[in-house]
């Protein structure tokens, strides 16, 4: 029994690790210009090019996370503002410098570390703006557009603590819950016209 478990994780492991796919889209220009523009749309089009599949960074963070904080934008404040396009910009121009997008094959697996990297970097390199925008409703209304799964998310949690470490005074986890007042945040899309 003990043996066959083990088998059988060997085998998920290196079933996860060779997830490599051809690209199955040309590179197309139009696309890389969404990156640039920081349009959403970019990781619809990587997908397309990529199709990882919805459990991989690119759909399951990238691109429900530019979609989900663009259309909320209106609920935070100046510095929140500034904060999420800053680092929509980082992650979008970052994933096209790193030339991820013009790759023929890629690993999927290993896209989703570099996501998980790149995310890190993205909030570091704008952690002074992260500490000035960790107040009021921004973080109640941050709080709730991640998804109670990925609010545990380790390498979220691990990004998170790295960057409060920044801020004067340090903010600890418990420093960026929700107070809870959710009625400052809208919860229905906003049109943006
Ligand atoms: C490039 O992508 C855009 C947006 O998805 C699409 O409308 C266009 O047809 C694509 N062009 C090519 C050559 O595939
Ligand atoms: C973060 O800043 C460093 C130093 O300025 C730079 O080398 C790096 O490319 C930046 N990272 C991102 C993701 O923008």
């Amino acid at each position: 029994m003990m043996y066959c478990m083990l088998f059988v994780s060997f085998v998920l492991i290196n079933f996860s690790q060779s997830h490599i796919i051809q690209a199955t889209k040309s590179i197309n220009q139009t696309c890389l210009n969404f990156g640039h523009a920081n349009d959403c749309y970019f990781y619809k089009c990587f997908e397309e090019r990529f199709p990882c599949g919805s459990t991989y960074w690119i759909l399951k963070w990238g691109e429900k996370y530019c979609t989900r904080m663009q259309k909320f934008l209106l609920n935070f404040d100046k510095n929140g503002q500034e904060l999420i396009k800053k680092i929509s910009i980082c992650l979008t121009n970052k994933l096209i410098n790193l030339r991820y997008y013009t790759m023929n094959k890629i690993n999927c697996e290993k896209l989703q570390l570099a996501g998980q990297r790149i995310v890190r970097e993205c909030y570091m390199n704008n952690s002074n703006l992260f500490c000035k925008a960790l107040q009021g409703k921004n973080r109640n209304c941050f709080f709730e557009l991640i998804d109670n799964e990925d609010r545990h998310d380790l390498t979220i949690v691990r990004t998170l603590l790295s960057v409060g470490q920044t801020c004067t005074p340090k903010q600890k986890l418990t420093d960026m819950r929700s107070t809870g007042k959710m009625n400052q945040c809208i919860s229905s899309p906003m049109l943006l016209t």
